[in-house]
């Protein structure tokens, strides 16, 4: 067995080596090579940084791990082994060279987040030096033409801006955003759209989205003044009435009066993640 860089194999390799890793994952993310590729591109995911453990004598990928690289830090992603091939030191194997290439460019931190019930992924990376942050909510919602006529009579203004004034919004927010989140993230997508939003009691919020023809995803709210839970509630009541088709999905945010405005208009809590994070010592 043999520790490789993932620049050695084709996209089409990778993206079938980790569709085999979760076949019995927790929660089914299947990726086909196009997902896969734009996946690396808006993580800022470095190939060159990321690992495989290659069987040479059967020619088989037995698992790979992803490293993404933002300034002074890393983020470990799509860690996974074959599920035969498992609890024989690959997971380590992965971990200790996608840890060697983030201390290689003395990246001071690595995040990465694991599925809150993954308890044997938990425990490697524990093994390994990282330690809990948060939890953080995968929420969906499924389409609903009734409007929230309550939420929506708060309203006083709303103002749609473009794609480069959400990217200005979300460079301003007041919480750490998770990788995910991270205004990198958006500087890398194309077509958000964002919504500014004023209450008659003088709250106030934003959201931003991209609205694909099936899915609203990449759903960001932030509230300036009020009440949380309420401005959420209505600014997230007019995202839904001018795209009643499709449904949402709205991933690692906080719990906290957010969350709860976003549960008054029917998101369900669908998974959690805890964000985990390692000081390399630089
Ligand atoms: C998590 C995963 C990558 C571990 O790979 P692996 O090759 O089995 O890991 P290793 O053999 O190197 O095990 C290293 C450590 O991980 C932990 N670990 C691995 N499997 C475990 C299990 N089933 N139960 C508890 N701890 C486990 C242990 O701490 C272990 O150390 P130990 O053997 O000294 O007890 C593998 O189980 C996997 O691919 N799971 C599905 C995909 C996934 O969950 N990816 C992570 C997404 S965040």
């Amino acid at each position: 067995m043999e520790l490789l860089s993932a620049d050695r194999f084709s996209p089409e390799d990778l993206t079938d080596a980790y569709n085999q890793t979760r076949m019995d994952y927790l929660v089914p993310m299947p990726m086909n090579v196009a997902r896969f590729q734009e996946y690396t591109r808006v993580y800022n995911v470095d190939i060159s940084r990321s690992c495989v453990v290659y069987d040479a004598e059967t020619e088989l990928i037995l698992g790979l791990g992803m490293l993404g690289v933002r300034p002074e830090r890393g983020w470990i992603t799509r860690l996974g082994v074959l599920p035969y091939g498992r609890r024989l030191g690959t997971g380590s194997a992965l971990m200790t060279g996608l840890l060697a290439a983030a201390e290689e460019m003395k990246l001071p931190t690595v995040w990465l987040e694991v599925i809150k019930g993954n308890s044997p992924a938990h425990q490697l990376f524990w093994k390994f030096g990282f330690r809990d942050i948060r939890e953080l909510i995968v929420a969906r919602r499924p389409p609903n033409p009734e409007l929230n006529q309550q939420a929506l009579d708060r309203i006083k203004r709303v103002t749609a801006l473009n794609h480069e004034d959400a990217v200005v919004l979300l460079s301003h927010r007041k919480e750490r955003p998770n990788w995910l989140n991270e205004t990198e993230t958006f500087q890398n997508v194309r077509n958000l759209s964002a919504l500014l939003v004023e209450l008659e009691n003088g709250g106030r919020g934003w959201v931003t989205y991209h609205a694909g023809l099936l899915q609203l995803t990449r759903i960001i709210v932030e509230v300036t003044v009020g009440d949380e839970a309420e401005v959420t509630e209505s600014v997230l009541s007019i995202m839904h009435q001018l795209h009643k088709r499709q449904d949402a999905i709205a991933e690692n945010f906080c719990d906290g009066g957010i969350w709860h405005g976003f549960q008054r208009i029917g998101y369900f809590d669908s998974f959690r993640r805890i964000e985990m994070k390692k000081d390399m010592g630089f």
